[in-house]
């Protein structure tokens, strides 16, 4: 891995729970594996006031509670926040940029650090357009002699015309080149190995098509609630929250050409190939591929959980869902007439996160099963958690006459001796450390991503006899989500947290 050049990473929103939680666990992990640069700052902006002292304790404090190394001496955190600062400014005032500037420009000496600046806006949602334009305006999205990068957290707009309008504002002060847009999913090392396991492996690319798929299935579930982000998920719900991000970039893994190399364009080139392929969706579609639902009170394990309407800073008569699941096409040579259906939800049974790739049948049925027992040969990729790969088929019952019955070959990544996954974060802000933008969202992709969706949302919003499904807390989500699959006798499956584990029996 190569080591990045000295420079100063700026994050807004560092007195925030981002800040706490991921980023700052990440960096200092980047900081024990050696992967950041020789000599670097890492400067916290905010509105509340603070001095240097302070912030590194409230760091040193959450990198103790968050982070996921063995950290048997202090002193290894005490080392590592003395390159810690704080600023703190109004983002309003557009005079305050210019003294931010000021002060950075000021560090830069003492870190040897020839204007290579990375901002990252950890900040709510949409304040960042402004804040990187009056950065820009402040002349400090320069360019040439080092660089400026612009890390930017997911909403990337509300639906297609404000992601079309936040892309044009950005550009019109910054390059495309310098814009770092993150969806987390492309930091799992998992989702990566999607791309390894399709085109590492030759036994894979015959069958990865219509001849030989049924159907593919991704299923994104939570067990929590909103939590305390019922503000901004109200706002958002679903199918903005996780659909038109995370799963639609699962999806391009999934369902892309092989990229001609590993070049970032290479690849976001073929992702959004497949985003253009998506077969339009229509009014109908909205009505008969699309079920939208919203948790509601019930008894998860003995304890109350309260509904989503009772959520804090949630209206109780709000329609917005808390899960989503369709059934789409692609429309290319590749994957014509293969559904895809998706899902995602919270307060579902457990967290899991997996793409299943259902291969079709033999065309005769030589051999006795229990009705309804064959679930065929799926291919199981486990994003989170136990992530792994499962696969399943049929082998001969031992005894007399010729039973089936399904089995299965697992790997699971915890059994690799001495392998520690790194936290999307780490993988993400390594990369752009490193100036590679193959694992963040372009432009155009967001944008035809909205494109996809824009009649869902329209549909949802101007429609009103369209549904919202209740479903109780804990259970798999509305029933209505099963008749997507029609009279086939078939159904999602029914994950557990452990992979080798499904239906009946799962591990609490
Ligand atoms: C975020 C969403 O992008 O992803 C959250 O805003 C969601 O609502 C989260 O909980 C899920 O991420 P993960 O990594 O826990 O699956």
């Amino acid at each position: 891995m190569d080591t990045p050049k000295n420079l100063i990473i700026i994050i807004f929103g560092a007195s925030g729970d981002l800040t706490s939680r991921k980023l700052m666990p990440a960096i200092f992990s980047l900081e024990l594996q050696k992967f950041m640069p020789e000599s670097y700052a890492v400067v916290g902006v905010g509105r509340t006031k603070m001095g240097d002292e302070e912030f590194r304790e409230k760091i040193k404090s959450a990198i103790l509670k968050y982070s996921s190394e063995k950290i048997s001496d202090n002193n290894i955190v005490d080392r590592f926040t003395e390159n810690l600062f704080y600023h703190s400014m109004d983002y309003d005032e557009v005079a305050s940029y210019e003294d931010l500037k000021t002060y950075l420009i000021g560090l830069c000496p003492r870190y040897s650090v020839s204007h290579n600046f990375i901002y990252y806006f950890a900040t709510p949602p949409n304040a960042f357009e402004e804040m990187a334009v009056n950065l820009a305006k402040a002349g400090m999205a320069l360019h040439d002699n080092g660089f400026s990068r612009f890390i930017i957290e997911k909403p990337f707009g509300f639906d297609l015309e404000s992601g079309k309008r936040l892309n044009k504002k950005l550009h019109e002060f910054i390059g495309e080149d310098q814009i770092f847009r993150i969806d987390h999913y492309l930091g799992k090392e998992t989702v990566q190995n999607l791309l390894v396991t399709r085109f590492a492996n030759g036994i894979f690319e015959p069958l990865w098509n219509r001849n030989y798929v049924h159907r593919v299935e991704i299923t994104s579930a939570e067990s929590i609630g909103v939590e305390d982000r019922g503000g901004y998920y109200d706002a958002s719900g679903a199918l903005r929250d996780m659909v038109q991000n995370h799963i639609l970039q699962m999806v391009g893994m999934i369902a892309m050409e092989p990229p001609s190399s590993l070049d970032p364009d290479a690849i976001r080139n073929e992702v959004h190939k497949v985003f253009q392929s998506f077969q339009p969706i229509t009014e109908t579609d909205v009505l008969h591929n699309v079920i939208r639902g919203q948790y509601t009170e019930s008894v998860i394990r003995g304890q109350r959980v309260p509904g989503y309407r009772n959520e804090k800073k949630v209206p109780e008569n709000s329609r917005t869902e808390t899960y989503v699941a369709m059934k789409f096409y692609i429309n290319n040579w590749r994957w014509g007439g293969v559904p895809f259906y998706i899902r995602t939800g919270k307060r579902l049974p457990t967290r899991v996160t997996e793409v299943v790739i259902h291969f079709k049948q033999t065309p005769h049925h030589l051999f006795r099963r229990e009705p309804g027992k064959y679930p065929g040969n799926q291919l199981i990729v486990r994003i989170q958690p136990d992530e792994g790969i499962l696969f399943s088929f049929d082998m001969k019952e031992p005894g007399a006459g010729f039973n089936a019955k399904n089995v299965s070959m697992d790997f699971h990544y915890k059994d690799l001796a001495n392998v520690r996954m790194p936290s999307a974060y780490e993988r993400l802000l390594n990369d752009v450390m490193l100036g590679d933008s193959t694992l963040f969202a372009r432009d155009d992709e967001v944008e035809t991503a909205w494109k996809f969706l824009e009649p869902v949302q329209k549909a949802w919003l101007n429609n009103t006899s369209i549904k919202v499904y209740g479903y109780p807390a804990g259970t798999w989500g509305p029933e209505h989500a099963d008749e997507l699959f029609g009279n086939d006798g078939i159904t999602w499956r029914h994950p557990c947290r452990n992979l080798t584990e499904d239906n009946d029996y799962c591990e609490l």
